[in-house]
């Protein structure tokens, strides 16, 4: 089998697909067929070495997958060959097949294609983490997406119009704002930061009741200044490159708060929840209520090229790499 492989940390770049031999079965594990795997920034910072966990090269890169199960050990019950899952793994999903722990995988509706399930976790976790347990979001607030033709920014306007929010988003290219209206923002703005507050108060006179930031840099501050009385900043990340720092009067004024969301720390120290928080994003897929998009899809040959455009700014939704056959 193939995996896109690094050999040592640094560049992007210096990622190379090699043949590997496949893993082995273990008791209590479940061989997948990786169909799809998503990209998310996190691949990338494992790669550069700027990430807080810093894995010994070499190592396949790679967070999120959805496959077919294809061998399971004796011991495993619940679940069979032919099987569609997806599964979170931290690393390894970059390859063309893994062994995991039965426990680590959960089964997908048939009417998801594995691409839109590999790149759906990591945002729509996120989002509902983001906007149900950490906001407290209520019907009928203001929600402000930064970001939201992005992946995490596109998951939570649909998570927040589905729980019954009016949402408004920010996106830099026409294919991105399209993206977000299509998530089900009602407005869509220009995210330029020296002139985002004045637009946020003709599209919103009343104010903003949760910013959801994913991008960080200059766009927190005139998001912030943009909640009304009681408004709720969810701190995500910080897409746009620097970590802002935040004058605290605007936290007193209006009594507003600004909320950390750690969502992959969460689903570590609280893997029951995390897997119930998962069996409700698929169950609101299910019925309707979330529709993940298809991402853009990169062969496996070209994971590289796909991480940079993904720190690049040139990704618009998800991205992910996706197997041949
Ligand atoms: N806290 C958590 O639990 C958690 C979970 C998942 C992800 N994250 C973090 O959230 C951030 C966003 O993730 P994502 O998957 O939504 O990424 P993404 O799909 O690349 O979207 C990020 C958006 O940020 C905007 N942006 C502004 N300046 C940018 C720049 N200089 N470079 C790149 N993008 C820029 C872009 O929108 P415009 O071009 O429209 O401005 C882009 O669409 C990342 O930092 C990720 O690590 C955190």
């Amino acid at each position: 089998m193939r995996a896109v492989r690094c050999i040592e940390v640094g560049s992007i770049g210096d990622l190379v697909l090699e043949e590997v031999p496949p893993p082995e079965i273990r008791p209590g594990s479940v061989r997948v067929t990786v169909e799809a795997a998503g990209l998310n920034y996190v691949d990338a910072l494992f790669v550069q070495g700027r990430y807080q966990i810093k894995p010994t090269p070499p190592f396949v890169p790679g967070s999120e997958l959805a496959g077919t199960v294809t061998e399971i050990a004796d011991d495993v019950g619940g679940i069979a060959p032919g099987d569609r899952i997806v599964a979170s793994v931290g690393l390894g999903a970059f390859a063309e097949q893994v062994v995991l722990p039965a426990s680590a995988v959960t089964l997908i509706p048939t009417s998801l294609s594995s691409p839109a399930a590999a790149t759906l976790t990591q945002s729509f976790c996120t989002a509902l983490y983001a906007l149900e347990q950490r906001a407290r979001l209520r019907t009928g607030e203001t929600v402000l997406v930064l970001g939201g033709g992005g992946g995490v920014g596109h998951a939570a306007i649909q998570v927040a119009t589905s729980l019954g929010a009016d949402v408004l988003a920010t996106a830099s290219t026409p294919e991105k704002a399209s993206h977000a209206r299509a998530a089900g923002a009602s407005v869509v703005l220009d995210p330029e930061p020296s002139s985002l507050r004045k637009r946020l108060r003709e599209a919103a006179p009343a104010g903003i009741d949760v910013v959801v930031d994913p991008v960080g840099d200059a766009a927190t501050e005139p998001a912030l200044r943009s909640l009304r009385e009681g408004g709720r900043l969810l701190v995500i990340g910080f897409a746009g490159g620097e970590i802002p720092s935040i004058p605290t009067n605007l936290i007193l004024l209006r009594n507003r708060s600004v909320v950390g969301v750690d969502w992959g720390a969460w689903g570590m120290g609280h893997p029951a929840e995390q897997a119930a928080l998962l069996r409700t994003v698929l169950a609101m897929v299910t019925e309707g209520r979330l529709h993940p998009p298809e991402p853009t899809a990169y062969p496996i040959e070209q994971a590289a090229m796909a991480l940079e455009d993904l720190l690049n700014r040139r990704v618009t939704g998800k991205a992910a790499l996706v197997m041949e056959g």
